[in-house]
């Protein structure tokens, strides 16, 4: 007799590899898959070591009859660096079938930063003042290590953190030659520490006056621990051409692994310019690595900006630090009742957060369907009125695009979400279900899967994801935190 912990029986599996599914049975032992067999077989072999199934115990057993069991999903492009000690759960996430988020994109990450003055945006996306304290990567490791979340978790190196750091706050300018051997010198210990990659967001003002060779140098510095280059980019609207192309030349020249963080088209003079960017990537995956992530839906958010809002149809105001009990309202209907400017609402009420409908279906459909292209959701979830992706993302990938539009298969659609991010960001056995991989497993019931938040009610959980399990754990069941905090940190340099 031999015991294993966990048997998920007659399951519907979705690898992670875009590969077809198959029925079949998956134990989990400890934190990982330790077999994958056919109902048929009479034997399996763990360990090198034969047993028949008639003599194993299982501590328990799930019956996933017309379920589709799938690796758990991987949120590439997230801003939970404050969420994981906030809401340990993590439900906006485990909800959703996620089990590890990427944190620290768009050039802000918490770690490492030790500053004391102003932060420019989108520094403040991350929290309030007293939740800047981790100087060092390993820090937020320790931090982490010793609260640990129910996701795992993989941290980026945001630019703007760097900058604001070397140039001491006076960042509205490019960065002299020692300012970029002083971040280059941060980078490559945050790197040391664990951190995979780095991040840019250029289409800010904590950012924007870097230029491009700037960024190359920096980018330089992950080759070594092949790092991950990721960037929201300088522009999403006129210039988003320009923007790809800057995008592909600082990977190619620092030669690093590169991803465009939610690839868009923003603003209506500028739609249909997908066909061109996606032809600009395609082009050049011939010759260097580089891919995409994005969000199923037309509207973005971000902090409240002038010229954000100008390129936009349409602004919901979210919330403010001038006004702590805003509720959700048109930017139009605040100039109505105080009769002034947009410019001048957004000085009165920044810092703030605000949702901009600005995108077109077409291209949203395009870029989703493009191979390879990731999910990430973006969502942000300090926002007391969050965007609805923070909590819909994957389900309406699987539900909404895969299963109702047809857009791709659900296999494809795991794929975006599990196997390809894996190998795009280098998280070793994760992303898919294969023995001696980690157990961070799914249960979905494909014909329900939908999400369920909306502009109006944006956190509200998604229907049909049954049984999230991370590191062999279950995280998440019947719309239930189950409260077990099995994430991990995993890192860029070893791999974990
Ligand atoms: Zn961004
Ligand atoms: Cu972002």
């Amino acid at each position: 007799m031999i015991n294993f912990d966990i048997l998920i029986k007659n399951g519907t599996i979705i690898d992670g590899t875009g590969q077809k599914r198959y029925l079949s049975n998956l134990i989990i032992s400890e934190d990982k898959i330790v077999s994958i067999y056919n109902s048929n077989e009479e034997s399996i072999i763990v360990n090198n070591e034969k047993h028949f199934i008639e003599n194993i115990k299982f501590n328990e057993e799930i019956d996933a009859t017309s379920m589709v069991i799938a690796p758990g999903f991987i949120d590439v492009h997230t801003h939970d660096d404050q969420n994981i000690f906030d809401d340990p759960t993590m439900s906006c996430k485990i909800s959703q079938g996620v089990t590890t988020c990427i944190v620290g994109n768009c050039g802000i990450s918490l770690a490492p930063f030790n500053f004391s003055g102003e932060v420019p945006a989108p520094i403040p996306l991350l929290g309030e003042k007293e939740v800047f304290k981790y100087p060092k990567v390993s820090d937020y490791k320790s931090a982490f290590l010793k609260k640990p979340s129910s996701i795992n978790v993989a941290l980026l190196t945001g630019h703007s953190m760097l900058r604001v750091q070397a140039m001491n706050g006076d960042f509205d300018r490019s960065a002299n030659t020692y300012e970029i051997k002083v971040m280059q010198k941060m980078l490559d210990e945050a790197l040391q520490q664990g951190s995979i990659g780095l991040s840019t967001g250029l289409a800010y003002p904590a950012a924007s006056a870097a230029p491009t060779e700037e960024i190359i140098e920096l980018a330089k510095v992950l080759k070594a621990y092949d790092g991950i280059f990721t960037t929201h980019m300088r522009n999403e609207g006129d210039d988003l051409l320009k923007s790809v192309q800057e995008t592909i030349d600082i990977g190619k020249v620092a030669g690093v692994r590169t991803v465009i963080s939610h690839h868009k088209c923003a603003g209506r003079t500028n739609w249909g310019k997908s066909i061109k960017s996606l032809n600009l990537i395609k082009q050049a995956k011939k010759e260097q690595h580089l891919d995409l992530d994005c969000y199923p839906y037309t509207a973005s958010s971000t902090m409240l900006l002038k010229n954000f809002v100008s390129r936009a149809d349409k602004v919901l105001v979210t919330w403010s630090d001038k006004i702590k009990d805003l509720k959700v309202i048109d930017i139009k209907d605040i100039t109505k009742k105080f009769n002034c400017s947009v410019d001048e609402v957004v000085d009165k009420l920044y810092p703030a957060g605000a949702i901009y409908f600005q995108m077109d279906d077409e291209d949203l459909n395009r870029i989703l369907k493009f191979s390879g292209s990731m999910i990430g959701s973006d969502g942000l979830p300090g926002d007391k009125h969050p965007h609805p992706r923070l909590w819909g993302t994957f389900p309406r990938v699987l539900g909404k695009y895969s299963r109702d539009m047809k857009l791709f298969s659900l296999e494809e659609a795991i794929f975006k979400m599990s196997g390809k991010s894996s190998s795009t960001f280098g998280l070793k056995k994760r992303g898919l279900l294969k023995e001696g991989y980690f157990a961070d497993i799914v249960i979905i019931d494909e014909n329900n899967v939908i999400d369920n938040a909306t502009y109006e009610e944006p956190l509200l959980p998604s229907s049909g994801i049954e049984k999230v399990f991370t590191n062999g754990k279950l995280v998440w069941e019947n719309l239930i935190a189950t409260e077990n905090f099995s994430g991990k940190f995993l890192e860029g340099k070893s791999f974990n």
